[in-house]
């Protein structure tokens, strides 16, 4: 369908008028402090368009915690800084379980099901400090770079607040370590975990920011970051695993590749077409914004944009 015949701006009043009724149901995180008071009756959606147009509804500026969004950044980084050897390390298999268990990787020898779950994000991140040396600045400047928001940052009481409960991941780290893959040290590697968990962005941010996997992996200035087959395989394990074990559901109502977070974040891509991003703190029982997903449900099944 052809872009110009959308007209975003009343598509995203109707959608945030549809979901009002959604805002403030379901829960912040509780298990990071820092994100448990945040007002969860705050809603925003942005849609970037590949013209460069960025549109948006509600608190569409108001910047939140990514989480565990940017575990589709850094994996675009990994794989466009190392290559394949990648997926020797982690699968692309949705896992069915949480996105912080332990239970699989002990019967899959430290090999976690895909680089969605927090298992896999850490696997990834250790690639990328081999790479880089620096993955979560590394990170951040390339957010900055394709958001074209210099004044991305981390947000320091996330992080020390996620290091402080951390006991989790650190779990997942070791254990991973103890079958050989892992390669930094642990301590190291969950500082940057944490790190880049904590990356604050606003919807209009992070539509921007994945505007490269709406176009094909060419990115902000032009030149390319992923050939045209690695963002197909991106999008891809997004549709399958970037939604936790509620990913078929996702599918199911959204019908596209989205990532989503703890802050109440989710960015979706229609490829060739435009990017979404949506905001809202209220979680459902697998960790994903209950107006977020019903924002996004909305307005695929208004426009007809989807992959199906
Ligand atoms: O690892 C954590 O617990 C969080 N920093 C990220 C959580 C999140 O958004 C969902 N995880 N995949």
């Amino acid at each position: 369908m052809d872009a110009a015949a959308f007209d975003y701006p009343a598509l995203l009043e109707r959608v945030a008028r549809d979901v009002a009724p959604l805002t403030g149901s379901g829960t912040p995180a509780e298990y990071i402090p820092a994100l448990a008071s945040v007002d969860p009756r705050q809603f925003g959606m942005a849609v970037a368009d590949l013209d460069g147009n960025v549109f948006g509804v509600g608190d569409w500026q108001v910047p939140f915690s990514t989480q565990s969004i940017t575990k589709v950044f850094t994996l675009a980084l990994a794989l466009a800084q190392g290559g394949d050897s990648l997926w020797e390390r982690v699968g692309r298999e949705p896992s069915g379980n949480p996105f912080n268990s332990l239970v699989q990787l002990e019967y899959e020898n430290g090999v976690p099901r895909n680089p969605f779950i927090n298992a896999g994000a850490l696997v990834v991140t250790d690639r990328l400090q081999t790479l880089t040396g620096d993955a979560s600045s590394e990170l951040l400047d390339f957010l900055r770079q394709e958001s074209g928001n210099p004044d991305l940052g981390f947000d320091a009481e996330v992080a020390a607040s996620e290091q402080e409960n951390g006991h989790r991941n650190a779990a997942v780290a070791h254990f991973m370590a103890s079958y050989g893959n892992i390669d930094n040290p642990v301590p190291a590697l969950l500082e940057h975990y944490f790190w880049q968990c904590s990356i604050e962005m606003s919807c209009a941010d992070l539509a921007r920011a994945g505007r490269f996997l709406a176009r094909h992996g060419l990115r902000a200035d032009g030149s390319r970051l992923l050939t045209r087959s690695e963002a197909k395989q991106i999008n891809a394990v997004m549709l399958t695993c970037g939604t936790y074990d509620a990913a078929g559901e996702f599918a199911y109502r959204v019908g596209l590749p989205g990532k989503s977070g703890v802050g109440g974040g989710i960015v979706a891509v229609v490829p060739g077409q435009c990017t979404l991003a949506v905001w809202s703190p209220g979680l459902d029982a697998q960790g994903n914004s209950v107006a977020g997903v019903a924002a996004l449900d909305r307005f695929t099944t208004l426009t007809g944009l989807s992959v199906f």
